[in-house]
């Protein structure tokens, strides 16, 4: 059984957010982020899911409705409307590690990543509630999350106030039940090119740091 457990392949799902292909900083880290792991990891499987490219729609009326619904009680059109957040959560949950790459726009998640979020959040899949206390049920183990901030103060400076970037995944990735959330910080990335080559060369030290430690 140990044995088992020591070769077991852990699966890793990827999933990113900026609008920018060319430049982006926050795939760049996620890149440097995936081979970092797969070079102390060899044999585990990285699944990328990309909401720009592949984005989400909106949840619509009938959507929820159909969440609220049980499932033996969906006609045709419910079973339709939750295909995409039973198919969005069936790769969540076949998942071991979660690394998120995150743009902050406007102080907070770009709305490709929101899509995404209001598709996978959902009653008695990914979370329960009682009627007086919720459970989260996602079976993700640990999430990894980089943020790419233009300006710089969000973390500890300030701007930590307007930080409804970090704060918010945190909550929400604890609520749904994963039990260790960690952050990378890329600020700045609007600076210099030396203030940015400076904070770029950290986080890779943070990230090196971290998955040594996994
Ligand atoms: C629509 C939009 C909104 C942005 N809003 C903010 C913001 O509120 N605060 C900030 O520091 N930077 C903001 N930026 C800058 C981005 O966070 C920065 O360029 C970051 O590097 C983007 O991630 P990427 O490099 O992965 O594309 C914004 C950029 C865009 C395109």
């Amino acid at each position: 059984m140990l044995l088992l457990e020591i070769f077991k392949m852990a699966r890793i799902l990827r999933i990113d957010s900026s609008s920018r292909f060319e430049g982006s900083h926050s795939r760049a880290i996620a890149d440097v982020f995936q081979n970092t792991w797969l070079a102390a990891h060899p044999g585990d499987e990285v699944v990328t899911r990309d909401v720009v490219q592949s984005p989400c729609p909106p949840i619509s009326a009938q959507t929820i409705t159909g969440f609220y619904t049980p499932k033996d009680q969906h006609d045709p059109a419910l079973a339709k409307a939750t295909e995409l957040s039973d198919r969005l959560i069936a790769e969540l949950q076949a998942a071991d590690v979660l690394v998120l790459s995150v743009p902050m726009y406007n102080f907070s998640v770009p709305s490709a990543l929101k899509a995404w979020i209001d598709q996978i959040v959902r009653v008695n899949e990914t979370f329960a509630y009682d009627g007086q206390q919720f459970a989260g049920l996602v079976k993700v183990k640990r999430a990894y999350v980089i943020c790419a901030y233009g300006a710089a103060g969000y973390i500890d400076g300030p701007f930590a106030g307007f930080n409804f970037l970090q704060p918010y995944l945190q909550g929400l990735l604890t609520f749904l039940g994963i039990p260790e959330v960690q952050f990378f910080a890329m600020e700045a990335t609007t600076a210099d090119e030396a203030t940015v080559a400076r904070n770029l060369a950290q986080v890779k030290a943070e990230i090196q740091a971290a998955i040594a430690a996994s």
